[in-house]
């Protein structure tokens, strides 16, 4: 089993039907997939955390680099995995301020970019702050 983590740039806007489309597909298709993770949005960027078997994580892939509804996706880093973080939920979803990746970090709102700071990330980092959106949820 094997983690994974990437962030990009959302084209479609929050709430939306579009966005709203992109969970429906994700919970049924993770189910066939073997796939359980977390989908974060902030501040027009996407950050998603996917676990499950390799191949499974490179069906996805390959699905989310021809998908029009997000762009410049740069996948942050992918490692082996003992045990799921998520095993219950096919696909959770936040896109709520109090649940900021930079502002967990203790950067201030706004600033800097999402994507820095993920950049700056270490993979521990990363991984607890979906640890963390797991415990509060
Ligand atoms: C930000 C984002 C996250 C997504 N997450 C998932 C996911 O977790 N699982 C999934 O099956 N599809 C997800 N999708 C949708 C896929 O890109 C794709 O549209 C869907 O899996 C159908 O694949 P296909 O177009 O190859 O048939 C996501 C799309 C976006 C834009």
């Amino acid at each position: 089993m094997q983690w994974l983590v990437y962030i990009s740039e959302a084209c479609v806007a929050p709430q939306s039907a579009d966005a709203a489309q992109i969970y429906l597909t994700a919970r049924k298709r993770n189910q066939e997939l073997g796939l359980t993770g977390y989908l974060h949005r902030e501040k027009g960027y996407f950050v998603q955390y996917v676990e499950g078997p390799p191949d499974g994580l490179d069906t996805l892939l390959k699905s989310l680099r021809r998908d029009w509804r997000h762009r410049h996706m740069q996948v942050y880093g992918r490692g082996p995995l003992k045990s799921r973080r998520f095993p219950n939920w096919d696909m959770a979803f936040t896109e709520t301020p109090n649940a900021s990746f930079s502002m967990w970090l203790g950067g201030t709102a706004g600033e800097p970019p999402c994507t820095q700071t993920l950049a700056e990330a270490s993979s521990e980092t990363v991984l607890a702050f979906f640890d963390s959106l797991r415990d509060a949820g």
